[in-house]
């Protein structure tokens, strides 16, 4: 059976109980909308299409969402979620394997859908269940002496009796689009919410002697949807404790896995430490034996083996070299490269700077748009003034080199190899190789100075 697989994701649905002006399905699991987690998802399946049906603020997710794998279908008016997957089915080619999928249900893992995927034929369809020990809200699946199923029956449709099910309807489910083309044009909105139900499909399937082959995940918060933000910090807390898991592991030591944030791909070696309250964005990856320190923000980096990232520092689009040494409090801004055992302390700000083995900005200074070469040491308070307040410019220092204490290099400039910037200076011109220079106020001393005193 190797029927395409299509993946349909609903994402027309306000989210009035978010009470914002954000369309739910970008609100953020994990710094990234949950509907891209769902598109993830699908693309991990390898699905041949994947159409995304949108209506509440369809602009705003097509503008965040830009892919050219998906199909978006408009549903203008939010008439039920069988009426949702209509809007998409003349996009659905008929021999196609069709996974319904919900936007505000961020998390379903790879493998959990594959299985379900995997029992749809033209004689069986796949339905998602689980049982919750408070399935209130949910619609029930009802089944008959047998254990077969038989339908679904929303929480609002349901007896008293029906109610007492606890095993609920994900909204999750596998179908042909034959099936669904012969199906969804079928449906009826006469009941409790005035709704085209695709739950529905169930019992015209059971109807139609079509087979309901059923499959679980392996835990609830798989299938657990979004209606507020309560639940959505729910899901981020078990997605992020998943990820502390993952990483201890995979060889790091937390000191507290409640308290780590892992919001993109993030790739470590081994005996990694990570303090408290560090936050990792984007694409990270740090070596072997990286240490990190607590209250640090790390996104898009690459930190090489061996290098110590100390207390309150932010490493943001920076690559840093083996045992390099950070901060505490130092701030490593895109287009830094540094290279091995180099060290920018705190107070430090670095920006576009490349510096060369074993060179130090150890404290309180500024480095942008400049290339350092090896062994340079750049004294506290030093600030390479980049820009003129139109433009740009490159500062050059090379090997060797020693900055003096609260020097200004004005680019663009270049400082040759084993020269010497005295304290204080600020620096115009280039400066040749194993010069000395000196730019500041000559000293005065006056003897016997006598201070004012007063009246
Ligand atoms: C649905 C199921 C219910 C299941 C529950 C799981 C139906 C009739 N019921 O109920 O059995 O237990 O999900 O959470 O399917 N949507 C649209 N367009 C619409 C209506 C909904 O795109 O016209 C989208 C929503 O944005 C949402 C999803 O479909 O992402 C589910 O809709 P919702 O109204 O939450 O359905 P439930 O009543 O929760
Ligand atoms: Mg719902």
């Amino acid at each position: 059976m190797t029927q395409p697989l299509h993946v349909v994701i609903l994402a027309a649905g306000q989210g009035s109980r978010m009470k914002s002006a954000l369309p739910k399905v970008l609100h953020k699991v994990a710094g990234r909308p949950m509907l891209h987690h769902v598109i993830g998802t699908a693309r991990s399946l390898g699905a041949a299409g994947i159409h995304g049906v949108i209506g509440h603020g369809a602009d705003q997710v097509r503008e965040v969402t830009p892919a050219d794998d998906i199909q978006w279908a408009l549903q203008t008016e939010q008439l039920g979620t069988g009426h949702a997957v209509a809007q998409a089915l003349p996009q659905l080619p008929d021999d196609a394997r069709v996974l319904i999928l919900y936007g505000d249900v961020p998390l379903t893992r790879q493998d959990t859908l594959a299985h379900l995927a995997d029992q749809v034929s033209d004689q069986s369809i796949g339905l998602l269940t689980v049982r919750l020990d408070n399935p209130d809200g949910y619609g029930r699946i009802l089944r008959d002496a047998d254990n077969k199923v038989l339908a679904i029956v929303e929480q609002k449709d349901a007896s008293a009796e029906q109610l007492a099910v606890n095993e609920v309807n994900t909204g999750i489910l596998a179908v042909s689009a034959r099936h669904l083309k012969d199906w969804l044009p079928q449906l009826s909105n006469s009941n409790a919410q005035g709704e085209y139900y695709l739950t529905d499909v169930i019992s015209m399937a059971v109807e139609r002697g079509i087979e309901v082959k059923v499959a679980h995940p392996e835990t609830e918060y798989e299938v657990q949807g979004v209606n507020n933000r309560l639940q959505l910090a729910e899901l981020e807390r078990w997605y992020q404790l998943n990820e502390a898991r993952r990483l201890m592991t995979e060889g790091a030591t937390l000191a507290d896995p409640a308290r780590v944030d892992v919001r993109g791909p993030l790739t470590i070696g081994q005996d990694i430490t990570i303090d408290i309250n560090v936050v990792f964005e984007g694409e990270v990856t740090l070596g072997n034996r990286v240490s990190i320190g607590p209250n640090c923000l790390i996104r898009n980096a690459s930190i090489a083996n061996d290098a110590v990232i100390e207390a309150n520092s932010v490493i943001d689009g920076a690559q840093v070299g083996e045992g390099a040494h950070i901060g505490p409090f130092a701030r490593l801004r895109p287009g830094t490269e540094l290279a091995r055992n180099t060290k920018v302390g705190n107070f430090v700000e670095t920006k576009k700077a490349i510096v060369g083995e074993g060179s130090k900005i150890n404290h309180l200074s500024y480095v942008g748009d400049a290339e350092l070469g090896r062994d340079v040491n750049v004294g506290a308070g030093t600030i390479t003034c980049n820009y003129d307040g139109v433009n740009k410019f490159q500062t050059r220092i090379g090997n060797g080199v020693f900055v003096g204490s609260n020097s200004s290099l004005v680019a663009p400039v270049t400082i040759a190899e084993g020269a010497t910037i005295g304290a204080g200076s600020t620096i115009t011109r280039d400066v040749e190789p194993e010069e000395l220079a000196v730019a500041r106020g000559k000293q005065r001393n006056i003897q016997n100075w006598q201070r004012p005193r007063k009246q």
